[in-house]
């Protein structure tokens, strides 16, 4: 069943429901007060008629005086008026019925002769209308000596309790219309939202990411058309990435085979007799490897963090040493490329708990980009230090920098300023995420022309929940 017949169901269910006992208690009330209303007219009468006697007539012979009793009684009362005697036998009649009968029949004239008011309602023994009768006992002198009997039609009273029915009927199914009505509107907002998120939704599972949800409410639904229209958009978002990166790594494992390849060739018809090219073709097949294995290392490494798999053995770590031992590294190629590479290391810079291992990776990274970066006669200042509670260390250089708009998205996964520019984009998000899980920080300061710096932040001060192998 559709959410619409479902909605619109249920609300016509809980309305009928509410509208039935609400016309039923209406329906009874109303027959109950006029009904009551008549008895009550009907009982004034016969108890004033009874108290009349009792004042005028008590000494007198009910029998005797009977019909000037009735003439008064029946004076001022538009229903039948009848005397009955103490033995149930009926005297006088307003509408002129032979005296005689014996009335215990009647339910209200037994209860009037055992000295109670008495009503009855029935239907006219000889017209078969619906009759309401009222007894009232007649004493004298603390004697019951007979009693006053009124008796109307109640065909009219019935007949106006039926026609407010009628008209409670009515108003009660006006109010399912009307229900109905709105109901059918009021869900077709929400159904038609949902219509719209299924079809996107759809479309989103037939590929076709760029699908967006209108959003016709500012609701619950509408939130959702959002999400969704966010979540499409973040795919598209990472398909280009993921594209990017492909296309990107691709280059980059091209390059180096291209060129591992080509030496080879090389030496496979030269090599034998030139010793200077075997021995410049070997280099550059192993320089080339390295490349790749370390592409192959970056990626893996990546896919680890992206999997949170990567895990911090952490030990006592000598800073100085560390940073002294990764600038004798690459102190070759800073001079081969003519740039100055200098290590700064504060006296006295407290060991710090820390993996060694990724922590030369992050330094690794940050040279590399400055040396990537960095023209001949630039300089790259690798400089630590304490400050508050912390070791601070700074990579610096005189190269050519990154624009503002650029800044927020160099820590990104595969993000190049250069497309082109060798590299997988991957270095400064990996440095970033291993400084992460040291519980440190990595900000980046630079202007276009100007140079870049990277610091890292480390607490000094051992985080407990460090996985210690
Ligand atoms: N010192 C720097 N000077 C200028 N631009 C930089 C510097 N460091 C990084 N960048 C910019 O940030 C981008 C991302 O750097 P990142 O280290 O993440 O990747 P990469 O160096 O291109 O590739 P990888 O490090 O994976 O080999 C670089 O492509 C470059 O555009
Ligand atoms: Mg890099």
């Amino acid at each position: 069943m559709g959410i619409q017949k479902r909605l619109v169901g249920s609300y016509f269910v809980v309305i009928c429901i509410t509208v039935l006992i609400l016309e039923i208690f209406l329906m009874v009330y109303v027959r109950y007060y006029y009904l009551h209303n008549v008895e009550r007219i009907l009982m004034n009468q016969a108890e004033l008629s009874a108290s009349f006697f009792q004042q005028y007539f008590a000494d007198e012979d009910l029998e005797k005086q009977s019909y000037r009793l009735l003439k008064g009684f029946a004076h001022n009362s538009d229903a039948q008026v009848q005397i009955i005697n103490s033995s149930g036998r009926l005297l006088q009649d307003s509408t002129g019925l032979p005296g005689g009968n014996d009335m215990t029949t009647y339910l209200d004239v037994r209860t009037a002769l055992q000295g109670q008011p008495g009503t009855w309602r029935g239907k006219d023994p000889s017209t078969q209308e619906a009759i309401l009768a009222v007894s009232y006992p007649l004493r004298a002198n603390d004697i019951i000596v007979g009693e006053v009997r009124f008796v109307t039609s109640l065909t009219e009273t019935l007949q106006t309790v039926n026609r407010i029915s009628i008209v409670l009927i009515c108003v009660g199914l006006f109010v399912l219309a009307i229900v109905t009505v709105l109901g059918l509107l009021l869900s077709r907002t929400i159904t038609r939202s949902i219509k719209d998120l299924k079809q996107a939704a759809d479309q989103m599972t037939e590929g076709d990411f760029s699908i967006r949800v209108h959003k016709r409410y500012q609701d619950e639904l509408g939130s959702l058309a959002d999400t969704l229209n966010m979540m499409a958009g973040r795919i598209l978002k990472s398909e280009q990435l993921k594209n990017d990166f492909i296309s990107s790594v691709s280059h980059e494992l091209r390059t180096p085979l291209t060129s591992i390849k080509g030496w080879a060739i090389t030496l496979k018809s030269s090599g034998n007799h030139n010793e200077q090219i075997l021995k410049e073709g070997l280099d550059i097949i192993e320089s080339e490897s390295d490349r790749l294995t370390c592409l192959v290392e970056e990626l893996l490494d990546f896919s680890k963090l992206d999997n949170g798999r990567i895990v911090i053995h952490s030990a006592p770590v000598h800073l100085s040493e560390l940073l002294h031992h990764v600038g004798r590294q690459l102190a070759p190629r800073a001079a081969r490329q003519g740039v100055s590479l200098e290590i700064q290391a504060e006296e006295n810079l407290p060991n710090i708990h820390a993996d060694e291992n990724r922590l030369k990776q992050v330094l690794i990274n940050l040279i590399d980009n400055s040396l990537k970066f960095t023209d001949a006669t630039g300089r790259i200042l690798v400089h630590a230090y304490t400050a508050q509670e912390q070791v601070v260390i700074t990579v610096e250089d005189t190269g050519s920098g990154i624009a503002e708009e650029d800044l927020e998205n160099v820590l990104q996964k595969f993000y190049k300023v250069d497309p082109h520019a060798p590299g997988s984009g991957l270095g400064l998000s990996i440095s970033d995420e291993i400084i992460k899980l040291h519980h440190g920080e990595l900000r980046i300061i630079s202007e276009v022309g100007k140079g870049m710096t990277v610091q890292i932040y480390l607490p000094i001060k051992e985080k407990i929940n460090l996985t210690i192998s």
